[in-house]
């Protein structure tokens, strides 16, 4: 961007209780696709996501485990957290965990601004607290537990009782920010999305918020107040802070880190599930605003993963690893699929049967079949040389204008995270030059050496096609996009495929005669609907 900022983009960080399951991984691939594009655009980008690793959660999954938090989060972190952004294909460019000392002391540093800014107190704190949620409850959040919890007050979201709660805290004066929040919100529409969030938070801030604990005295492991040290800051209010401290909040502006958080600050896109949507859209602008900071430019709530129409997670065991799809599907296809097949924002159920339908129909025979065969085709009739093309038909033309459609609703779509929308320009656009392929019959064209010159055309034009098309599909399917390249020859001439440009993909016959086609590996191989 002109000014110097980049384009900031963050993902939750994710409790590292248990090892990761596909609700995780869809958010982290949300956040993947959606900077992957911004990069093909050209711009400055910065991806971060990360652990959640202190808290009660966290605490009595290590005790269960027999181990000490750190040993805990230190395994996990290192068997499954990181190793997941490899199994998804993600290209973070940080990964922040909260028991690094870059976090944990500038969390101190930054609620000692808050406290001398008298937005902090000392005061008793009574109530309800989910666990499941790390969550100090209204009693207006609370639900009629039914089964083993019939007659008790159980938490909507993990539907368990919650523990009673009665310890010496220290406060935050969130009350103290309604109005700044409303008038924040009134004048930034765009600042929650999609709509339903945006009205959610505020008729939440309108019935006026309540002053809520930051620092926690039963809880020993977390990061410890610098000005009481009996005290370890509340789990939310260090957890929200690994979007500045990572950035290089309270870092010397001079230093390379201090340098990075004037680039990166604030966040372009705080993207969240609807769980955590008050957590980011009250709590944490108001904290900001406390600290003198800009708050977020937007946050971003996305729906829940449903398994058999509940919150799919693993506390209530319907988790699905992300390796039990990649393993058979590959990465490309998890990321086309759950981005595709769900609207981003409402929630959406997995099953197997539709991931195999889509899979086969979109990829295999789809985008994965044109591949093949433009790229046989120019081996066959052609020894693997691209023709050059002259004298283009209306036929042709359409495919042309049909790209220079394409491209401007597709780039709209991507940078409103509305990948579904963005997906389907895509793929009508390989739908059109399917059809393409149908009606010209360029096998009929090649019996008869008379119709070289237009068999030529027709070869271009596939060819040519798929050019854009992987560019446009690179954001979503990166390994797939990049076999696509090299098997269009495309390098050589217009250098590696992360290098080209929205703004260019619809300027028409970049792939120069004489590119070397070949014939790789299927893109999308076909899948037994038992395998
Ligand atoms: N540690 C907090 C977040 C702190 S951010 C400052 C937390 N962690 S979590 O491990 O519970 O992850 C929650 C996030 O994971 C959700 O907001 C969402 O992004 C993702 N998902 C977890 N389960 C999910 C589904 N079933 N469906 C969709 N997304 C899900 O909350």
């Amino acid at each position: 961007m002109a000014d110097g900022k980049a384009f900031y983009l963050t993902t939750p960080i994710y409790y590292v209780n248990d090892a990761p399951h596909i609700g995780h991984a869809y958010t982290t691939t949300a956040g993947d696709v959606a900077t992957r594009w911004h990069r093909q655009r050209g711009e400055d980008v910065w991806f971060l996501t990360g652990v959640d690793e202190h808290g009660t959660k966290v605490e009595r999954a290590a005790a269960a485990g027999g181990v000490t938090p750190q040993e805990w989060v230190d395994r996990l972190v290192a068997d499954a957290w990181l190793p997941v952004l490899g199994t998804i294909d993600a290209a973070n460019d940080d990964f922040i965990r909260t028991t690094e000392p870059r976090h944990a002391e500038r969390v101190q540093r930054f609620w000692e601004v808050v406290r001398d800014s008298g937005d902090v107190y000392s005061a008793l704190y009574e109530g309800p607290y989910c666990v499941g949620c790390e969550e100090f409850k209204l009693p207006g959040d609370l639900v009629p537990g039914t089964g083993e919890f019939e007659g008790q007050q159980v938490c909507p979201i993990h539907g368990r009782p919650v523990e009673q709660l009665a310890e010496e805290n220290w406060f935050f004066r969130l009350s103290a920010f309604s109005d700044r929040l409303l008038a924040h919100y009134e004048a930034h529409p765009e600042a929650v999305e999609p709509r339903s969030a945006y009205n959610e938070v505020m008729s939440f801030i309108r019935q006026g918020l309540q002053d809520i604990s930051m620092s926690r005295s039963s809880v020993s492991w977390g990061i410890p107040l610098s000005w009481d040290e009996r005290q370890v800051i509340y789990v939310w209010f260090d957890a929200l802070l690994n979007y500045a401290t990572a950035a290089g909040y309270g870092a010397d502006p001079e230093s390379a880190d201090g340098q990075r958080f004037a680039r990166l600050w604030p966040p372009d896109v705080n993207l969240v599930g609807k769980d955590i949507l008050r957590f980011h859209a009250v709590y944490w602008p108001a904290m900001l605003m406390a600290a003198g900071l800009e708050p977020p430019r937007k946050v971003f709530a996305h729906g829940w993963l449903l398994v058999g129409g509940e919150k799919m997670s693993k506390s209530k065991l319907t988790g699905i690893s992300p390796e039990q799809i990649i393993d058979t599907f590959g990465s490309d296809a998890f990321r086309y699929y759950f981005l595709r097949a769900i609207t981003f924002g409402q929630d959406g159920s997995f099953s197997w049967e539709d991931l195999h339908a889509r899979y086969t129909a979109e990829l295999a025979n789809g985008l994965g079949n044109l591949a093949s065969r433009a790229t046989a085709m120019v081996g066959r009739y052609r020894d693997g040389l691209l023709p050059a093309a002259h004298d283009f038909s209306p036929a042709e033309q359409e495919i042309i204008d049909a790209l220079a459609a394409a491209v401007p609703v597709a780039d709209a779509a991507f940078v409103a995270l509305d990948f579904q929308g963005g997906i389907a320009a895509v793929r009508e656009l390989v739908e059109k030059v399917n059809g393409y392929v149908t009606e010209t019959e360029p096998w009929a064209l090649a019996k008869d050496p008379a119709n070289a010159g237009r068999l030529d055309v027709v070869l271009y034009t596939i060819c040519e096609a798929l050019r854009a098309i992987a560019v446009l599909y690179n954001p979503v399917m990166p390994k797939a996009m990049a076999s696509l390249w090299e098997q269009l020859g495309a390098a050589a001439d217009l250098g590696p495929i992360a290098e080209q440009r929205i703004a260019d993909v619809a300027a028409w016959g970049q792939l120069p005669a004489g590119a070397r086609v070949t014939k790789g590996d299927a893109l999308f191989p076909r899948i037994d609907a038992d395998a």
